[in-house]
């Protein structure tokens, strides 16, 4: 379906899908499956490697020779991001949120081994990053470059293709393996992983009910988001999509103290999927949609026959900036 689009090949896919035998016998599912997007590899893989494959085509189509994002110190998207540039060859600026830290570590440590330019702003809000694009634009055209904007995580209708794409990998999954999900769990921050999963799932034909795990926004924020980046998705791909009205689901439920608080939930999330069957979740992103997934079990809210997928979208890097959190 999305042939004649743009695209550079960067993730290994399809990412496996597999069951959490260990996990599903403590949670009380029978069925309960992961898609490892943890696993979409170059750079350690992650949610963003699928956007960034139609994105990138898409800079390349345009003739761009230096890619600009923007996002936090510890951003999994600039550094599958640093990453990708380096694969194509072309200059990669970042801007992020936050101080500089004494020592690079986590993903900062990656962008910079992938080579990336990097300027802090060390009072702004990741959500606001996207306004400090269209300066650095204006410069680096002025010295004589070609720069492509890709906005906070990728969310923008080029990236969100990447998602719907992969709801027709997972429609050849369910195929393949006879799993058909009733559930899915997805982390959600910009909405974009979750609006792309929805129009896949709207095209590739999978009747599932796909539960947006906020990390930081109020739900209703988040349902806009997403509904508003759906709609503009079908809105530029007139030859692949018709109108339609989205269902949206997101549960704010486990945005705790705020995104890069890691609470006591979050932690026994990260600590069950790595004992039971060695699934290694992020403090930030994964282990929330994690920790939603076994409240709703535990609680009963889940029925033991219900087939259930955890989509795991990346973030590893980051558990390690956070050690001194851990058997303390
Ligand atoms: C590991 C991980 N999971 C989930 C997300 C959320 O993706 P989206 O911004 O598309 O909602 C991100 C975003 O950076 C991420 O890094």
């Amino acid at each position: 379906m999305f042939e004649g689009l743009p695209r550079k090949k960067l993730a290994h896919l399809p990412t496996p899908l597999h069951r959490l035998p260990n996990l599903a016998d403590t949670l009380g599912i029978d069925e309960l499956w992961i898609k490892r997007d943890d696993l979409t590899g170059r750079s350690i893989g992650g949610n963003k490697t699928r956007k960034l494959e139609f994105v990138i085509g898409d800079a390349l189509a345009q003739g761009a020779d230096t890619i600009v994002t923007v996002g936090g110190v510890q951003s999994n998207h600039c550094r599958q991001t640093a990453a990708a540039a380096a694969i194509v060859g072309m200059r990669c600026i970042l801007l992020l949120a936050g101080e500089e830290p004494e020592i690079s570590t986590g993903n900062l440590l990656l962008d910079k081994l992938y080579g990336a330019e990097i300027k802090y702003f060390p009072d702004a809000n990741v959500l606001d990053m996207n306004l400090h694009l269209e300066g650095i634009m204006e410069t680096l055209r002025d010295f004589g470059l070609t720069p492509y904007a890709i906005p906070v995580g990728a969310a923008l209708p080029v990236g969100t293709i990447g998602y719907a794409q992969a709801m027709f990998e997972l429609k050849q999954q369910i195929e393949e393996t006879g799993f058909s999900p009733d559930k899915i769990f997805v982390a959600a921050g910009t909405g974009g992983t979750l609006a792309g999963m929805v129009l896949g799932a709207h095209v590739a034909g999978v009747d599932a009910e796909i539960i947006g795990v906020s990390v930081l926004s109020p739900a209703e924020t988040l349902v806009e988001r997403t509904r508003d980046l759906v709609q503009r998705t079908v809105d530029s791909y007139p030859q692949l999509f018709e109108k339609f009205d989205p269902t949206i689901t997101v549960d704010d439920s486990f945005v705790g103290k705020g995104y890069g608080f890691v609470s006591d939930g979050v932690k026994s999330a990260i600590e069950m999927f790595a004992k039971m069957d060695a699934v290694l979740l992020d403090p930030i992103y994964t282990a929330k949609a994690g920790l939603a997934l076994m409240r709703m079990a535990l609680a009963g809210d889940i029925e033991r026959s219900a087939n259930v997928l955890f989509w795991h979208t990346g973030g590893s890097p980051e558990i390690f900036t956070h050690a001194g959190e851990f058997f303390m």
